[in-house]
């Protein structure tokens, strides 16, 4: 069932109550990672809400919102096939209100602590997160799931969200879900949509690069430079580097050395697609 309207949502999820709700927030053009993220949601909840929803506000002036995939009929398919309970696909003034100028002088956001977003994509994506927190907590606030399901290919956003829930005290669980590839090593990403095959191909570094360092740290390299400069070699003119960092997974602090709790994330441009990918280097 599809529905645009707050009221609609609101209306069902009385009908609901009791029940296990699970929300899985996307931004559309739905693939095989969010399927799994509805998968996961499916067999753990008795009820699973997808909302579908670009968000103008974790957009910057000159990123991608206008040209950002919109494929509400397919996504539907998709969801009916899952067997999704409810598809909420709401308007930007459905959201925000009408002639409401999307800025925070205007209008409420949720700002997650600087340490958290001065850095990785946070760095090139000036109020991004704010955007995304704010959006998230809104989706919370009108669905009022018990779960609600993120990939871990935006490790990011997955760490600041839960820090978002621990912070004001949101009741709702935040469960991580893995990276879904396609068989090449490719991360599945809406984005992708925007690369030419050549550009899929040479799109394989990121993934290239962070098995590669995995494979440097279970030899035993620990220095964080020492396995950051195994990247370059992978790297070539078709290639923009934006980041490659080793964090704590869990904190994002800096660490001297890699250890069992540390996250390789990488964010970088092909054919002028920003694209980003991570891996653990211990242990899940
Ligand atoms: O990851 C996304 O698709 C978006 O950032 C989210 C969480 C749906 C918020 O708009």
């Amino acid at each position: 069932m599809l529905v645009h309207k707050i009221s609609e949502v609101k209306e069902k999820i009385k009908e609901w109550n009791g029940l296990k709700i699970g929300l899985v927030p996307t931004m559309g053009a739905l693939h095989e990672g969010h399927l799994s993220l509805i998968k996961k949601a499916k067999e753990t909840c008795d009820k699973v809400v997808v909302s579908i929803f670009v968000n103008p506000i974790q957009f910057g002036p000159s990123e991608d919102y206008d040209k950002y995939p919109r494929t509400l009929e397919n996504d539907m398919e998709l969801c009916n096939k899952e067997r999704v309970d409810l598809v909420f696909a709401p308007s930007p003034s459905e959201m925000y209100g009408e002639n409401i100028r999307l800025s925070n002088d205007n209008l409420t956001y949720v700002c997650p602590p600087f340490f958290y977003v001065n850095k990785l994509c946070g760095k090139s994506r000036v109020g991004h997160f704010d955007g995304v927190c704010t959006v998230v907590l809104k989706l919370f606030n009108i669905v009022q799931p018990d779960c609600a399901f993120f990939g871990q290919k935006d490790a990011q956003q997955v760490i600041i969200i839960k820090k978002m829930v621990k912070d004001l005290n949101v009741p709702v669980q935040i469960i991580q879900c893995p990276i879904v590839r396609e068989e090449s090593g490719l991360a599945l990403s809406s984005r992708n949509k925007y690369l030419s095959e050549n550009g899929k191909k040479e799109a394989l570094v990121l993934s290239q690069i962070l098995n590669n360092i995995k494979a440097c740290y279970k030899k035993g390299i620990t220095d964080i430079e020492a396995l950051k400069e195994t990247a370059y070699s992978y790297l070539t003119d078709k290639h923009e580097l934006e980041y490659l960092e080793i964090l704590d997974k869990n904190t994002l602090e800096e660490n001297q050395n890699a250890n069992e709790n540390s996250i390789a994330l990488i964010a970088c441009r092909v054919e002028n697609v920003r694209l980003i990918d991570n891996i653990y280097l211990g242990e899940i």
